[in-house]
Parts: structure tokens; C-alpha cells; sequence
């Protein structure tokens, strides 16, 4: 009988040195120490052994299973601790290796002249209002003071998007500038208060649309950024401190900048805004075309009748009104001679931003 014992713990043994893996591992656990097992079968047969040797078998038998089930938790660990190191030879991260470029996003730079615009007149206490980009003629033009077959009408040729006879002269179509925006804004601040409208202190980016023979300088879709004040005692003073503060901001605390007089339907007197020209600082370059001034936007003190058409009593409010071209603002900037590549997707293009 201690020989059978012996010879069960060797065989078991023997059997466990070749084990490589854990289903392997498992099956031995069930031969060789499960209810069948030879070692289990011993323990079944003790009753059948005189009681003087009882003692040792049980005792000899008990240090075979003990010594098998070691074995099992020896062969265990060590399984684990190879599947550890096999993982680490096969994931061996070489640290030395170049790494692979990720090409990084980036903001169109015609985007990234909107943010600074939009940062710079934040800081001013300007709120961002969105309008939308389908229009009537009414929104567009009418309440704008552009009455219909008025001439500045033919500097704005627009998309209309739907032929429908029924709308007679107030068409829809895609918005030319984005003052109509302030019809919008106006009106929405009276609805709630006619008697008593709040101050107006916003600005009003967005797309717009114009039926343009592409060109260099003219593109069909570009960005404008609006601007509107409306409050009590209101001057043009307050205009030209805004926009000469805006311009300092934008392009440098030394910038000078200057109002020429121009025209537009919805302000009255009207103006345009030029920056010293900030290539060759005022001497004259060919971006300046040698006057040493860039125009960079239109503004104007708002006209009544656009101040009532949103329901400001003109007698009692006044305001000032600017528009620009963010891309426009960007090609100065970065001497960009051609409007289409700010459309074109090239990435050679979009990549120097
Ligand atoms: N809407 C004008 C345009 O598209 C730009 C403009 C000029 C807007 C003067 C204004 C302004 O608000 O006061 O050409």
C-alpha cells in the first residue's frame, strides 16, 4: 500500500511537469486529485486496512494529497508568472523608435480673425446675436431703407430661392449683408418691452450670399460681422471711440485710424474706417497701394427710420451701426492675394495658419 501511495504522488507528478497550460492544468486537478482519483480511492479503501497500519497509511496518504495539491499551487504560479513574462517580451514597447506625425487640426485662418473679433468686442460688453442666412426682400432690404429699384440695391445681386409670384416684391432669398440682422434683433428686445426697449450692445456674425462674378477679389459666400448699439444719447462720438478702440485692440495699441465720409441706406451720416496700414506702418506698400491706409469696415450713425422699423422711437434713441469682412481683415493680414482660396480646401493653404 505505500508503494501504491508512492507510486500514485510520482505518477501524478510526472504527469504535472509537462502541464503548459491552464485547461491542461485544470484536467490534471480533476484526474489526479478530483473525487475519482487514484489518492481519493486510497482514502475510500482505509476501511478495509488493519487497524495497526490504518494509522500510517492515512497519514502517508494525506501527505501524498498535500504534496500533490503544493505541487498544483507551485505548477499555478508558475504558469502565471510565464504568461506574465511572455506578455512583456511581446508588448516590449521600444521607446527609441520615431514616432508616428499626427497631423493637428487647425482653425480656418479666416475663422481664427472671427474669434479675435468676437474676443475683442466681448471685452467691449458686445453680445453675440445670430440671425438667419434666408431672408426676404423686406428683412434684407425694405426695412433697411433701401426702398424697391433703389440703386444701392444693384451693389448687393442676390440668390433668390424661390421664384414665387404670390410674394410680389418681398421675395425670399439669401441674405446680402448681415445688417438685416439688426430689423431682427430690434424687434425681438420691443416685443417684449415697446414702451421701454432695453439698450442694444451686439454683434451679428454669419455667412452671406451674393450673386458676384468670382473673381480675386469677390467670392459668391463670405463672412461679414455686424455690429449694433442702440441706447440714449448715443453719438457719433461713441462711434468712433468703439471703432478706434476696437482697432487698437485688433491690431495694435499704436494703430491710427481714420473716418472717411460714404454712403449707405441705413445710416445717416455714414462712414468708412481705415486702419494705418499695418504692413508698412503708414510709409505705403503695395497692399496699400501706396496710400499707407486699409479700409476695414462701414459704419454709421443707425437712420431713423431703421431705428422705428424695429421699434425704437427715434426721437427718444439713437445708435451706430458697423459691418466688416472677416475675410477681408484676414487677406491684409497675411498678404493673401486670392478670396478663393479661403473656399478652395487646399491644404497647402490652410496648412500656413
Ligand atoms: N451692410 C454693408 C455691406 O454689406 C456693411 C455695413 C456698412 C454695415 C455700414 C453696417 C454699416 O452696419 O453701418 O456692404
Amino acid at each position: 500500500m505505500l508503494e501504491k501511495l508512492e507510486q500514485i504522488k510520482k505518477t501524478a507528478l510526472t504527469a504535472l511537469t509537462g502541464i503548459e497550460g491552464e485547461e491542461a492544468l485544470n484536467k490534471w486537478k480533476t484526474t489526479h486529485l478530483g473525487r475519482s482519483s487514484a489518492i481519493m480511492d486510497a482514502f475510500k479503501s482505509m476501511g478495509s486496512i488493519s487497524k495497526e497500519d490504518r494509522g500510517i497509511m492515512g497519514r502517508t496518504a494525506n501527505q501524498v494529497k498535500l504534496a500533490l495539491q503544493a505541487a498544483l499551487d507551485e505548477k499555478k504560479d508558475a504558469l502565471h508568472q510565464a504568461a506574465i513574462q511572455h506578455a512583456l517580451q511581446e508588448e516590449k514597447i521600444d521607446v527609441t523608435l520615431p514616432g508616428y506625425a499626427i497631423p493637428r487640426g487647425r482653425l480656418h485662418p479666416a475663422t481664427q480673425t472671427l474669434r479675435e473679433i468676437y474676443r475683442v468686442f466681448a471685452d467691449m460688453g458686445f453680445q453675440i446675436y445670430r440671425s438667419r442666412e434666408v431672408e426676404t426682400d423686406e428683412y434684407n432690404f425694405q426695412l433697411l431703407n433701401f426702398p424697391p429699384h433703389h440703386p444701392a440695391r444693384e451693389m448687393q445681386d442676390s440668390f433668390y430661392v424661390a421664384s414665387d409670384a404670390d410674394r410680389g416684391d418681398n421675395p425670399i432669398l439669401m441674405r446680402t449683408h448681415t445688417s438685416p440682422g439688426q430689423i431682427h434683433a430690434m424687434r425681438e428686445l420691443t416685443a417684449e418691452a415697446p414702451d421701454n426697449p432695453p439698450p442694444v450692445r451686439i454683434i451679428l456674425p454669419g455667412m452671406c450670399y451674393r450673386y458676384e462674378q468670382v473673381s480675386t477679389r469677390y467670392e459668391s459666400q463670405f463672412t461679414q460681422v455686424e455690429g449694433l448699439a442702440v441706447g440714449k444719447d448715443i453719438t457719433f462720438s461713441d462711434l468712433k471711440g468703439t471703432l478706434s478702440d476696437f482697432a487698437r485692440r485688433m491690431f495694435g495699441q499704436d494703430v491710427a485710424s481714420r473716418f472717411r465720409a460714404s454712403h449707405f441706406p441705413f445710416t445717416e451720416p455714414s462712414a468708412e474706417m481705415d486702419i494705418e496700414c499695418f504692413l508698412c506702418g503708414g510709409a505705403g506698400c503695395q497692399v496699400c497701394k501706396h496710400s499707407g491706409w486699409l479700409e476695414i469696415l462701414g459704419c454709421g450713425m443707425v437712420h431713423p427710420n431703421v431705428l422705428s422699423n424695429g421699434g425704437y422711437d427715434p426721437e427718444r434713441y439713437t445708435g451706430f451701426a458697423f459691418g466688416m469682412g472677416p475675410e477681408r481683415i484676414t487677406m491684409l493680414r497675411h498678404h493673401i492675394e486670392d478670396i478663393r482660396y479661403f473656399w478652395a480646401n487646399d491644404m497647402r493653404f490652410l496648412e500656413q495658419f
